[in-house]
């Protein structure tokens, strides 16, 4: 099986580590980089062609840490060129913009690019990912919100983190979680510590409250066939209930999915006889 522990310099002191950008075009890529790396932003859009590769230092506790980043292109042309650098990653920035639910919905499939290309002996288990919502100072924008992309990343057990390269907002408190994060994994011999791998709720409350979310009327959201009958109605609440009430369930957005299932279980039951 193919691991993903970096070479070190000098066992215990300076440790060298791989991590890469993933995301569409124009997310922002880039940007946050910049801002991390050189303090700045820019606000033109220069796409990657291909790939950027920097390196940076940083120190984490005692150690100091060399930084080989490589800045992918998000666009579908560069594939060519990107599929090559996903090898011996031990972290991936994972880059949506919250104003483009596209490039949100396209996590998914950066991760099956990535994996495809790690092929059948990669492992992506012992990598970490940041998840950034990226652009939040555009709020007038915003389409995708806090507790949706939370819940995408925590049911995988990723980081979340909401930034802005534009204002820095986010920036550093990423990259230092991310990093933090990249040494206690390479510090327990290239495998997640356990108590960063599982998510803190289950995947039928995520399941649950992406089906409430995305639910096109009360009868939909509560799952019962339009004209169901008063103990059907309550049954499935019932159900719910017990899932998501948030003394229970700690998923992000489970506070609304929960409000949303007594409302709609109090419209129902109101017009039926
Ligand atoms: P590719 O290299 O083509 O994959 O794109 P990228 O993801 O690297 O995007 P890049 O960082 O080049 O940024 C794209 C555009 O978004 C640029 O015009 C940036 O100025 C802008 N941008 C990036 N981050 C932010 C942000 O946080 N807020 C705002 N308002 N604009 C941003
Ligand atoms: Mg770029």
């Amino acid at each position: 099986m193919e691991t993903n522990v970096p070479k070190r310099k000098e066992p215990g002191r300076s440790l060298r580590i791989k991590v890469i950008s993933m995301g569409n075009a124009e997310v922002g890529k880039s940007c946050i980089i910049k801002r991390y790396c050189e303090k700045r932003f820019v606000s033109k859009y220069l796409a990657t062609i291909g790939i950027d590769y920097g390196v940076t230092k940083v120190q984490v506790r005692d150690r100091e840490i060399k930084v080989n980043i490589f800045d992918m292109a998000g666009h579908p042309f560069f594939y060519e060129v990107r599929n090559e650098f996903y090898k011996d990653t031990q972290g991936v920035i994972l880059v949506y913009d919250v104003g483009q639910k596209d490039s949100f919905d396209a996590l998914d499939a950066w991760l099956a690019e990535m994996k495809q290309e790690l092929g059948p002996h990669g492992n992506m288990d012992n990598i970490i990912f940041v998840v950034c919502a990226n652009k939040i100072d555009c709020a007038k924008h915003r389409c995708v919100d806090e507790s949706e992309g939370r819940l995408w990343a925590e049911s995988k057990g990723f980081l979340y983190f909401e930034t802005s390269a534009q204002t820095g907002e986010g920036i550093n408190e990423m990259f230092q979680t991310f990093y933090v994060s990249i040494v206690d994994l390479c510090e327990n011999g290239g495998k997640r510590p356990t108590t960063n791998s599982s998510a803190s709720f289950t995947k039928e409350q995520a399941d649950t409250i992406r089906r409430i979310r995305s639910s096109k009327d009360s009868w939909d959201m509560l799952g019962v066939k339009p004209g169901a009958s008063r103990e059907e109605v309550n049954k499935a609440y019932r159900k719910l209930a017990v899932l998501l009430h948030p003394d229970k369930c700690v998923a992000p957005g489970s506070e609304d999915a929960f409000k949303a299932v007594v409302n709609a279980r109090t419209a129902l039951l109101k017009n039926i006889k």
